[in-house]
């Protein structure tokens, strides 16, 4: 495995798969790993707002006997102009991993090569890798194996869709994204997408016509239309965006036992209506709890203890 987490490209299929095992066993027999981390601090550094991640990250390290340091990037030097390499290799001095949810993926590279110690992304611009992990162990736990599966990803094609796409396509799946023209995820993310489906058995499917794409769909996954640092586009986004809401038209659309993901925090009655994410095929909430194990799972791995 590489010593970085910054991109679901990071783990190969066989690496990503014995992640969602090791989680699964986290999370059955959290019992067994109670002192894995002891001795092993971990700085998590938040540029950006966040519930489920800074929660779920600091209860994974102290449950497994580490030591979490939370961080705002404006409580630090680093919001008065220290740059990142140096906040990397000082901090690297004192912890043994650093977590950063950041806006510019180029952020996290530059802190990977100046820091001594692993480095993941906890969500930038580009990708939201460990969002990923959290939604696959989702789907195994509700409908089984992944491959062949189809995930249908509805609205913009954001940092989620492209974790989405990288880790279902590594997992065998059908991942199909329907998004606004000129909202699609970026052609790079698709590109190496359908490289690595073409490896795997699964497929990258860009469309624009959500009830073609929900048709048959395992798995009916949204996103907020404007993503943290686009609040400007918010009034412009909600114009063209509102035919992609997850509602029961779409549910109907898709297969009798269709599970509905979404990685919140939602916005009900814009990209999801509360009777879809209230309603009896969605395992949102197993899903932000599965953040923790997957996290405690990927630091496990990272520092060579499971
Ligand atoms: N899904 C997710 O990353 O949530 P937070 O922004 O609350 O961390
Ligand atoms: N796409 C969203 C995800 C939030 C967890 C954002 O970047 O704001």
């Amino acid at each position: 495995m590489r010593r970085h987490f910054l991109s679901v490209d990071d783990l190969s299929p066989t690496e990503l798969a014995d992640l969602l095992a090791l989680a699964g066993r986290v999370k059955s027999e959290p019992g067994d790993y109670t002192t894995a981390m002891a001795g092993k601090a971990v700085a998590l550094i938040f540029e950006k707002p966040s519930t489920r991640t800074r929660v779920s990250f600091e209860i994974a390290v102290v449950s497994a006997g580490g030591h979490p340091v939370v961080l705002s990037g404006q409580e630090l030097q680093l919001g008065r102009g220290e740059t990142i390499e140096d906040t990397g290799r000082v901090l690297s001095r004192y912890v043994d991993a650093i977590v950063l949810r950041t806006f510019e993926q180029e952020r996290l590279e530059i802190l990977a090569r100046a820091a001594s110690v692993p480095v993941v992304n906890s969500l930038s611009d580009f990708e939201h890798p460990c969002q990923c992990l959290a939604d696959l162990l989702t789907v195994i736990e509700h409908r089984g194996p992944l491959a062949g599966k189809t995930l249908t990803y509805l609205g913009d094609g954001n940092n989620v869709a492209h974790s989405l796409l990288l880790g279902g396509a590594k997992s065998g799946m059908r991942v199909r994204c329907a998004t606004p023209p000129g909202f699609e995820p970026i052609p790079q993310v698709v590109r190496r997408a359908e490289e690595i489906a073409a490896e795997s058995g699964g497929a990258i499917e860009i469309v624009h016509d959500p009830v073609e794409a929900a048709t048959g769909a395992d798995v009916l996954y949204t996103d907020v239309w404007a993503s943290m640092g686009q609040e400007a586009e918010a009034d412009e986004r909600a114009l063209v965006f509102p035919i992609f809401q997850l509602n029961q038209k779409l549910v109907d659309a898709a297969d009798d036992d269709v599970l509905v993901l979404h990685c919140l925090p939602a916005h009900r009655g814009q990209e999801i209506t509360g009777e879809v994410i209230d309603g009896p095929h969605s395992a949102v909430w197993d899903q932000a709890e599965n953040r923790m194990h997957t996290q405690k799972a990927l630091l496990l791995r990272l520092f060579g203890l499971a």
